[in-house]
């Protein structure tokens, strides 16, 4: 695809990564609608877009919702003439041991709802979008289009992520499913598995544990949102690529 063709929904648009992908969309031309629960941030980034070639539109929208994500969704194709492009950006940590001993000697279990909210927003979220965006650009007959899962390497287990770890595993057998459920209909769906990137969502992490995160990085430091980009801009422009999740980790995932 053409990246100056792209008619873009990106969620989790108000910061960071997916702040990242909707600037570089609208620098190239590309038309953006920007989801998120941050309404001040996506403010910014509609203000912020008024200097770029292309244009960013900001739309309240928790992607766990299903009716919002409904009313989105078609919001969105109206504000932009039509959409070719999905990028499941938005994400939450909220990290606890499965069980755990507290210093006075009390046994603290990861709680329900802890468990399911990430579960509800990286992966049921991600679903309901991907769902809803698939069904109008089936009923509008587009092609070619695309979706993009954000992951991340932590998919394959890590400790204190059993609900964040959980719902990035399901998120990439949803991207192999769907690329192979929807390429008869012309779509690609491919995914991107960042490590230490950063953003925010660190600001759930403390100092100390970045520390020993970075120390076992061959390249020793976290990613910069940009260059998670530059995957997204890969996957826009190869035209043969559907099905897989390239990693972006500086050999995170190599070096243990
Ligand atoms: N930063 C990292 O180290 C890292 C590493 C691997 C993967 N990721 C993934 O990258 C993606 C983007 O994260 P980020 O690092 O840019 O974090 P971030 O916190 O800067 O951005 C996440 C955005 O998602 C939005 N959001 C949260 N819940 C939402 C909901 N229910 N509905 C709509 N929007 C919601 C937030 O408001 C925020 O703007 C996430 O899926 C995250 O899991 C991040």
């Amino acid at each position: 695809m053409k990246i100056e063709n792209i008619r873009a929904i990106v969620t989790g648009a108000a910061s960071g990564i997916g702040r990242c992908i909707a600037v570089e969309l609208a620098r190239t031309g590309g038309i953006v609608v920007g989801g998120d629960i941050n309404v001040d941030g996506l403010n910014e980034l509609e203000a912020e877009s008024a200097n770029l070639p292309g244009k960013i539109y900001g739309m309240y929208v928790d992607v766990a919702n299903e009716s919002l994500v409904k009313s989105f969704m078609s919001q969105a194709f109206e504000k932009m003439g039509y959409a070719n492009t999905l990028v499941n950006n938005a994400g939450i940590l909220q990290d606890g041991l499965l069980v755990m001993r507290e210093d006075e000697g009390w046994l603290r279990k990861l709680p329900t709802a802890q468990w399911k909210r990430v579960l509800d927003v990286n992966l049921t979220g991600s679903f309901l979008m991907a769902r809803e965006f698939a069904a109008e650009v089936i009923e509008r007959d587009i092609s070619p289009s695309l979706i993009v899962n954000i992951s991340s390497i932590t998919r394959s287990g890590n400790p204190g992520q059993s609900n964040y770890s959980a719902s990035k595993a399901g998120l990439d057998a949803q991207t192999r499913t769907w690329a192979l459920e929807l390429a008869p209909l012309g779509f690609r769906v491919a995914g991107i598995a960042p490590g230490l990137t950063k953003t925010s969502i660190l600001s759930q992490v403390s100092e100390q544990t970045q520390a020993d995160i970075i120390s076992k990085i061959p390249l020793g430091r976290m990613a910069d949102p940009y260059e998670i980009w530059l995957a997204m801009r890969f996957i826009i422009e190869c035209d043969y690529f559907t099905g897989r999740i390239i990693e972006v980790d500086g050999g995170a995932d190599i070096s243990h």
